[in-house]
Parts: C-alpha cells; structure tokens; sequence
C-alpha cells in the first residue's frame, strides 16, 4: 500500500456507515423535536476567530489547530469546534437582529492536533446545539435534556452529569487574584506548561492532564461566586433536580475553553477510560459581543460521535437491520444484453434498490451472488430469451418469465406486496 490515512483520523466504511447515520439520526430528529433548526457552516475560518473566543492560552489554540496561510496569504484554521463558527455565522447572517431566542443545531468534522488515542483523533465529529439569545437557566437545562433525550434513545443509562459554574468576569477577576497567590506557592510542584498557566491565565491550571495532586489543593471557582453568578447557578441544580435529572457538582469543571460563562457541564461514560467525556457544554454570555455583536448570552453543548459509538450500548448497534436491503438484483448473462439489463434496472428503480451485475461471469456465480446479497427479487436478462426478463423471487424461490415490456405493471403489482416486509 503506497497511502495509508493521515495520522489520527477514520475511514467509516460500511456497514459501520449505517451506524453512523443511525446514531445522527436520532441526534437530528432530536434537535427538531426540541426546536432547533440545522445550520451548517465552513470547515474553516479565519485563524483569528478561534483566538479570541476559545482563547489563545488554551491548549486547543496554542498547541491542536491546524493553520495555514492560504494562497492569497489570509491566515485560516480548520475548525477544531463549532461554537465560535455559529456565532459568527449568526452575526453574519444577521440572525441577532430578530427578536427571541435562535436554537441552532449541527452535526460534522472537527480538527485538533493532539496526541492520537482511544477516543481522541485528529479529525473527529461533533453533534451539538447553541441556543443563543436569552440569560434563563431553563435554556441551561433544556441544553442538557437535548443530549441527555438522544442519548437516552440511543440506548445509554446511567450516565454521570457533571456540573460547575465558571461564573463571570465580574467573580473572576477576584477569583483569579486568589488562584494565582494560591499557584504560587506550588510553583515548584507545577510541571512546565502548567507554570506559563500559572502567569498568562491561571483558571487553564485545570485543564492539565498531569497536576491532579497540586489542582486538588487549589481553590475552586464555585467557592468564588458573584451573587449574580451564584443564583443563577442555584436555579440550574434547582432546575435538574425539578426535571429529575441526577448530576453530581465538580468544581474543577472549568472546560478547555475560554468563552465559558456560569454554567459548564459534562457528559462522562464510566468505559471510555482517560477520554470519559462523550459530551460537553455550557453558557457563554459574552461571546457574541466579543465577535462584535451586541450584547447576547448564550449556551450549548457538543458531543463526540467516535466516542458515543464506540461504547454504543448492546443491542442498540443495530447495523445488521439498518443496512438498506437490495430489493432487486439485475444479473445480465452475455453482453448483448447490458442496454436490455440497464433499462430494466432503470424501471426497477422507481420500486426499490437495484444492484446491476456488471462482472460478465457465470449467470450461476451471479445467482449466488444475489443470494448473499439477501436480494428480494433476481431480475435475469439473457441473449436467450431476448424479450422476456425472468423475474425470480427469492424468498418464495419461484420464478416467472415477464415481457420486457410489462416489466413496469409486473414490478408495480409484485412490489407493493413485496414492499411489506422491508425496513
Ligand atoms: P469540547 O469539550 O472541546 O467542547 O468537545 C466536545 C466533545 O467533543 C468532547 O466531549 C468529546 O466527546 C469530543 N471531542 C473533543 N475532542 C476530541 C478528539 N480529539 N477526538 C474525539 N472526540 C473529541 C467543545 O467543542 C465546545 N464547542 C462545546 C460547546 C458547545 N460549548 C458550548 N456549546
């Protein structure tokens, strides 16, 4: 093999392709169900975008974005997430000048350059919602029933919701001055990223994956609350406990991202191992303004489709019964007869899926063919009987001749009693 795929990334082959529609399907009709409408957006944007709103002493900008100048020497960035992109396609498409609240949804690839690793790629897809316009802890909550409702249909039980606040930039700042006395007088204990952290912007000592000791003797965020910050927070556990959703508080929750504001939450799967996060989101109240627009709260959540698959519960990977059945098989026996072949396979269509045998072999090796196929119906058109099709039905293993000709009025009348049964 002279190629092979790029370093962290997937080919999604079938019948693994069938999964994937499955799964974002029940994510799309769910997304309708609670009112948001799909918007899709570039799979690049100017590099600048995700410097502001995701911050530039994030790992995510410092170390995992795929950058290039382009050909007119404009600075662009493969996305590595989807939250800043939706806000700049709502400034730009002017959706902040009607009034109410936009819920938007999408669904496609991500490009981070990380370590590659069970559940963590280079390129990898996201599901996710915004809903952007209101302060109400209800749209909070509504956020975490949305991936909580797909991921419940999809089979998934117990999972753990994780919970902070972040709070604002008003607790922040006081918040920042006492984390960073406190990063102090560990600085010896911090390892070399975790000490630039330390200086350029504390909060991001978190995210590390190595200082869990030290991270366990810091001050913790929620303890730092504005009053703003801290009923807001109240209403959402308030709000869960209401709906019945079961979460647990985690104070070092601050979320690798910088646009975060009051509410962060996370969705863990206990099997995943060290990349346990099939989902995460929050509120971030100031991102609009920061993309230039006016003043506009807003929260979301995105979620992993690798990592939701790969622990997809027993039974509910049904790849087997969502792998469309091919309705008819088209064996062609000669050559003289690939036009008589091909425009049968055309009326056929109208009635269900088609599969032409265009390989010339052995009208026998091509029957055995249609079987494994699990074809419904073997269409055999052959030099030897040049204007009548043998129409073989499968199941029942009978087998009649049908003019060319009356092929449409056969397939009408024998498809819709055959159609019944099919997925
Ligand atoms: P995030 O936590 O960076 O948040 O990513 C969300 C989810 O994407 C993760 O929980 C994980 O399932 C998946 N994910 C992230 N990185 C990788 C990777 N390298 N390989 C495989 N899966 C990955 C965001 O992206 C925010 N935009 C979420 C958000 C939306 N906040 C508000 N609205």
């Amino acid at each position: 093999m002279k190629y092979h795929r790029p370093r962290g990334t997937q080919d999604i082959v079938p019948p693994n392709v069938y999964t994937w529609r499955y799964v974002e399907g029940v994510f799309d009709s769910t997304f309708l169900r609670f009112g948001y409408q799909p918007l899709r957006t570039p799979i690049f944007e100017s590099t600048d975008l995700f410097l502001r709103s995701v911050g530039e002493a994030t790992d995510i900008v410092s170390k995992e974005m795929y950058t290039f100048l382009d050909r007119g020497g404009r600075s662009l960035t493969l996305r590595p997430e989807n939250t800043a992109a939706v806000i700049r396609a709502y400034l730009d498409g002017g959706m902040h000048r009607v009034a109410g609240i936009s819920r938007l949804s999408y669904i496609g690839p991500m490009f981070r350059y990380d370590r590659p690793q069970a559940g963590r790629y280079r390129q990898f897809h996201q599901v996710g919602v915004e809903a952007i316009g209101n302060l109400s802890a209800m749209l909070d909550i509504e956020v975490i029933e949305v991936v909580m409702t797909a991921l419940s249909e999809l089979g998934f039980e117990g999972l753990n919701v994780k919970l902070n606040s972040v709070g604002c930039p008003v607790c922040r700042e006081d918040y920042t001055t006492v984390l960073g006395e406190a990063l102090e007088k560990h600085m010896e204990r911090l390892c070399d990223d975790c000490k630039v952290r330390a200086r350029i912007n504390p909060l991001r000592v978190f995210d590390c994956k190595r200082d869990s000791e030290v991270k366990k003797e810091l001050p913790s965020i929620s303890d730092h609350l504005c009053d703003e910050c801290s009923s807001h927070f109240a209403i959402v556990r308030s709000l869960l406990r209401a709906v019945g959703r079961s979460f647990e508080l985690d104070p070092q929750l601050v979320r690798g991202l910088d646009y975060y504001t009051k509410t962060t939450f996370e969705i863990l799967h206990g099997s995943l191992g060290a990349q346990n996060a099939l989902c995460g989101g929050g509120r971030y109240d100031n991102l609009v303004e920061q993309c230039g627009g006016p003043s506009t709260p807003a929260v979301g959540f995105s979620a992993g489709l690798e990592r939701i698959i790969s622990v997809l519960p027993a039974g509910v990977d049904q790849e087997r019964s969502l792998i469309p059945r091919i309705d008819f098989y088209v064996a062609c026996a000669d050559e003289d007869s690939a036009e008589r072949a091909l425009k049968a396979a055309n009326v056929l269509r109208t009635f269900g899926n088609v599969e032409v045998d265009a390989s010339m072999r052995t009208l026998k090796t091509q029957l055995k063919h249609a079987e494994k196929t699990r074809a419904r119906v073997t269409v055999i058109v052959g030099a030897d009987s040049p204007h009548r099709l043998r129409w073989k039905d499968m199941d029942e293993r009978s087998q009649v001749e049908v003019e060319d000709d009356g092929l449409r009025s056969f397939a009408d009348e024998h498809s819709k009693h055959g159609n019944e049964g099919m997925a």
